[in-house]
């Protein structure tokens, strides 16, 4: 299952590497009629077998219905600004129910000390940066607390680089760019106001010549990486 799988890129990615079966889950209509346009075949194959609108923590499924259940930039929405996390640990309580023994739970998300130190377009605007984060950017130590107490097991974390995630990451002009921005969902936090920031401190590095030089400094996504990825396993299965 592809849990909060917006317009189901991720599950099309999959079934391309050969998932032979897969379901869609989403709490937007809007997102899911885009999933449906461009998973359609596989629709119509019968791997797609469920494209369902439902608001997590509810998971309207029987226990013990999934081999894997995915989470890609999603967990971290559940919460926004409360700390406390509840729906996110309801929310994987009732995935331990939903997956089968042996089965993965997969959650990515970028991390806090990422967009604070590693993600170059980040560091433009630190004060929509804080926010950011404040709002719906976890560290690792709240992942891990979450997954405690959802009853799962954080068994691998992997780092996935910027370069491998986005081919237009190193695009510097990009924060010019409207259509750059809403790439990314960092830039939907941006007011008018943020936006403006950021572009004129490109602006400004760029007409002292410094622009390439500073992204330089301030990216690290090609060697730590942009998004974590933790490969989760319900406590008690084998
Ligand atoms: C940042 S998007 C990620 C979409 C997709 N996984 C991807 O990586 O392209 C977060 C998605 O989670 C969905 N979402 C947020 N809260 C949800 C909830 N309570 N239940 C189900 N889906 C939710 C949103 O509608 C959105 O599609």
């Amino acid at each position: 299952m592809d849990a909060g799988c917006g317009t189901g890129n991720y599950a099309k990615a999959f079934i391309e590497m050969g998932v032979r079966k897969m379901t869609l889950l989403d709490a937007s209509s809007g997102m899911l009629e885009k999933a449906k346009g461009k998973l359609s075949e596989y629709i119509t194959m019968g791997i797609v077998t469920d494209v369902i609108e439902a608001k997590m923590p509810t998971i309207p499924f029987p226990d013990e219905t999934f081999d894997a259940v995915m989470f890609n930039t999603v967990i971290n929405h559940l919460d926004r600004g409360n700390s406390a996390f509840p729906n996110s640990v309801n929310t994987l309580k009732e995935t331990v129910r939903i997956v089968r023994p042996g089965g993965y739970i997969i959650v990515s998300s970028m991390l806090a000390t990422t967009a604070s130190r590693v993600t170059w377009f980040t560091q433009l605007n630190m004060d929509l940066t804080n926010r950011f984060i404040a709002e719906c950017i976890l560290s690792v130590e709240q992942f891990d607390k979450i997954f405690e107490d959802a009853g799962i097991k954080c068994i691998q974390k992997l780092n996935i680089l910027g370069s491998d995630m986005y081919n237009t990451y190193y695009n510097l002009d990009g924060p010019l760019d409207e259509s750059w921005r809403a790439t990314s969902s960092y830039w939907s936090f941006a007011t008018k106001e943020d936006v403006e920031v950021a572009v004129q401190t490109v602006q400004e590095l760029k007409a002292k010549g410094e622009y390439e030089k500073w992204v330089k400094e301030h990216d690290q996504a090609n060697s730590t990486g942009l998004l974590t990825i933790f490969m989760c396993k319900p406590l008690l299965a084998n």
